[in-house]
């Protein structure tokens, strides 16, 4: 945990002689430490660097530089292009290396390679005036060259460490290309799978996000941040953007104070406290105001409680944007309104290039609005050492590419990313792992051979040429012979012979894969969500002619999110997980089908019944007339009037937090060291800066009940009640992976802060109150047996 005393109380306006006692500092400091509850605390492998932001000398060179630069200097660190033809689509503009030599250009993006990088690079160092470097970003999201589970696969890991390094790969590659700044990570909290960028993020859960959130910008920003195999981490799409009505990208957001503090902002509080040195504002309109012209997100939230010390770019013409939201009838309005609510860097719009000066000139905007911006810019590019090493090695590019190490840790990652949802015994056996006997196996379905697609979407300069598909993988481990692969249809279309085709091949196999699912480009990611999640095409069809041939299946889905496919949960022995899993695909899940590794993933979301019950997510509040509650006076004789439908369960398909593995778990109940906690010590607690210290532990026996060793994912569940809002009925608060032997115990310890307690409350602050709490240390989000706490005492 990291904290901005001094910095909150110099920005606070009082200086430091009064920073002991000034009121107002003392609600920033708690307004930050508290604001930092929810955030998942470190793990002990988390050790938080310095923030290079705060380097000593910094501001002296920021301040140095600025006196020299003109108006016109100043707004061309505030441009961003995309590179590609000129300076890319939007902008208008076909001389980018005019601009760049007048300093009017701060960034591009989407130009990659060390020699291409360093063309341009050479204009702005050795042509320009001031010889500003440029900072070169591009979409680095899960992977550069080497590429990794998509971000939803990598959240299922629940293993921080391994993102951790997936981040750093992909930083050595990328920078490498000269490119030093990742628009990632994606932290938007998702709970809606008709999102196609739910895909692009960690789920549903703030705590796990925000865990992610760290692990991505400790890889990507690595141990120092001007070390040239570093780059800049991008926490967007700030904020709320997941929320987006309907699950219809870039539509509006409404979201209570509370509920962006108590679930959106966590996993960007995170990424902040972490060093990340840059944020992305969204395209999202939220509670009427655009995110990317949010004054009240953006200054006083990032910028005020937080102490962000980076620069705030825009999403692609999100400044631009701002008109078509209806809050600035011409650009130069947005621009206005951009920068003064604190977007920094005008991503292609233009609309800072082309009106900033004019709106100084006019006095709209003032020349310390326009200085503040650039400082934020410059403070980021010195941080990084581009003014010390603008170029990038160009005989080091391609061995820094796919290097075995790279390409290992791709395969943990892939590994460890599948999630094992069904797994019915099958004469005598469960289904997988597959018995080495198995002679002859059928590949079927378009997702068994197609390299581009196991990179997901997002694929920076990952190849398909470097991907290992399923039935590249199967086919070295059976000999291609007895690999019998037909693609029975394609994603949403096909013949009826295909099908036929792939019914003749189950027939003559032992065992049948299906390898269903999304085609990534087209339905998965950006601009593709969808208002039904089942197989598309005719994939279903395909799947139940299948299975009608009578042979033992496992069904693997490729998927940018979960997908309704109720029958095949009833009638295929055995259904995977597989996200899209980079560039190792076939390989892991070869392990995983063989037993060389058991699943090791757990959703980082509900998985719906059917697309009726987005948006669905496990942190909901009770409502005053629950589904479950039998002494409810509504459920007594008649179930009507309760909150549900009437014609599905509410419950998921499969919690939050679920997965299974080649051996069985039993959790023992929940037990607390203590039964009460005052309320007033926890309240000292939680103003102590070391306020992580274990107000209390609690701890449940885990028995492998299996003839196997295996890993469980123990998680720790809270519910509060008897609080000033209403608070979910769980909400995750600690995770640890426990690998036991075959018959196995162990007793399972979580050490619980002061943190885990507090809350956004009614009083609009972060805080614990006197509460009636629940615990539970559970394989996943709907089951484990709970123990109970009062957090005595009354609120002054
Ligand atoms: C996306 C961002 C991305 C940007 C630059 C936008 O359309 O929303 O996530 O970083 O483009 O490519």
């Amino acid at each position: 945990m990291k904290f901005y005393w001094t910095m909150n109380a110099a920005e606070s306006g009082c200086g430091k002689k009064c920073a002991m006692i000034c009121l107002l500092c003392v609600a920033s400091f708690l307004a930050q430490i508290s604001s930092a509850q929810s955030a998942a605390p470190q793990t002990k492998n988390e050790a938080v660097n310095a923030n290079p932001l705060d380097a000593p000398g910094l501001e002296e060179k920021v301040d140095a530089l600025l006196q020299k630069m003109t108006l016109e200097e100043k707004i061309g660190q505030l441009v961003q292009y995309s590179a590609g033809q000129a300076t890319g689509p939007t902008s208008g503009r076909t001389d980018d290396r005019d601009m760049i030599r007048k300093g009017q250009v701060g960034s591009l993006f989407n130009v990659t390679g060390a020699r291409e990088t360093n063309a341009l690079q050479r204009i702005a160092v050795e042509n320009s005036r001031l010889k500003i470097p440029l900072i070169f970003g591009l979409d680095v999201i899960h992977g550069f060259r080497t590429t990794f589970p998509i971000p939803l696969g990598l959240a299922a890991t629940w293993e921080p460490e391994i993102v951790e390094k997936a981040a750093r790969v992909a930083a050595s590659e990328a920078s490498s290309a000269g490119v030093r700044w990742a628009f990632s990570p994606m932290v938007d909290i998702a709970r809606d799978a008709r999102w196609g960028r739910i895909s692009e993020g960690a789920g549903e859960d703030p705590y796990l996000g925000a865990a992610m959130a760290r692990a991505y910008v400790r890889g990507y920003q690595g141990q120092r941040l001007d070390a040239t195999d570093s780059i800049v981490a991008c926490a967007k799409h700030y904020v709320g953007y997941g929320a987006a009505e309907g699950g219809r990208d870039y539509n509006s957001t409404e979201i209570s104070e509370h509920t962006l503090r108590q679930f959106y902002l966590p996993p960007f509080r995170a990424a902040e406290e972490a060093g990340a040195a840059t944020f992305m504002s969204g395209f999202n309109a939220l509670n009427a105001i655009p995110t990317s012209a949010n004054p009240f997100t953006l200054k006083q939230v990032l910028r005020k409680e937080w102490g962000f010390r980076g620069f705030v770019v825009s999403d692609w013409n999100s400044v631009g944007e701002v008109q078509a939201h209806g809050i600035a009838n011409d650009a130069a309005t947005a621009a206005r309104k951009a920068l003064l609510a604190g977007v920094d860097m005008d991503m292609v719009s233009n609309a800072y290039h082309r009106n900033l000066l004019q709106l100084l000139q006019s006095g709209q905007i003032a020349q310390s609005d326009i200085d503040e911006a650039v400082r934020n810019v410059l403070r980021v590019k010195f941080a990084m050492g581009l003014f010390d090493h603008p170029y990038t090695d160009e005989n080091k590019e391609s061995s820094a590419m796919l290097r075995p190490e790279s390409v290992s840790i791709a395969r943990q990652a892939a590994t460890q990313s599948l999630v094992l949802l069904r797994n019915e015994v099958v004469s005598g056996v469960p289904m997988l792992p597959f018995s080495a006997r198995i002679a002859s196996l059928a590949l079927i379905g378009p997702l068994g051979d197609d390299a581009g697609n196991m990179i997901g979407s997002w694929g920076a300069l990952g190849r398909s040429a470097d991907a290992v598909t399923l039935r590249r993988a199967l086919g070295e481990k059976l000999g291609d012979a007895n690999v019998h692969y037909a693609k029975g249809t394609g994603f949403l279309n096909g013949p009826d012979s295909d099908i036929a085709a792939a019914v003749a091949a189950a027939q003559s196999s032992d065992v049948v894969i299906l390898a269903l699912g999304e085609d990534a480009p087209t339905m998965t990611g950006e601009a593709a969500s969808r208002t039904w999640l089942g197989l598309p095409g005719r994939q279903e069809e395909l799947l139940e002619k299948v299975v009608a041939a009578g042979k033992p299946v496992v069904l693997i889905l490729f998927s940018g999110r979960p997908l309704t496919v109720p029958w095949a949960f009833e009638h295929v022995p055995a259904v995977l997980a597989a996200w899209f899993p980079g560039v190792q695909a076939g390989n892991a899940l070869a392990d995983v089908l063989f037993g060389a590794a058991a699943p090791a993933g757990r959703l980082p979301l509900s998985w719906p019944r059917s697309v009726g019950q987005e948006p669905l997510y496990y942190n909901a509040l009770n409502t005053g007339r629950p589904e479950a509650d039998p002494e409810h006076p509504a459920e007594k004789g008649e179930k009507k009037f309760i909150s549900r439908y009437i014609d599905a369960p509410n419950s998921p398909q499969f919690p939050f937090g679920y997965g299974l593995t080649y051996t069985t778990f039993s959790y023992g109940v929940t037990q607390s060291s203590a039964k009460q906690l005052p309320f007033a010590s926890l309240q000292n607690a939680l103003a102590e800066p070391a306020h992580q210290s274990p107000v209390v532990s609690v701890s449940a026996e885990i028995k492998n009940n299996g003839a196997r060793a295996g890993e469980t994912l123990a998680q720790l569940y809270i519910r509060l009640e008897g609080t000033s809002v209403a608070m979910p009925v769980r909400m995750l608060k600690g995770f640890q992976k426990v690998a036991l032997a075959a018959g196995e115990s162990r007793k399972v310890t979580f050490e619980l802060s002061a943190d885990t307690f507090a809350f956004w409350g009614a009083e609009n602050k972060f805080a614990v109150e006197p509460a009636h709490v629940t615990i539970w240390i559970a394989p996943n989000s709907a089951e484990g047996e709970s123990t109970t706490l009062e957090i005595t005492g009354t609120r002054q």
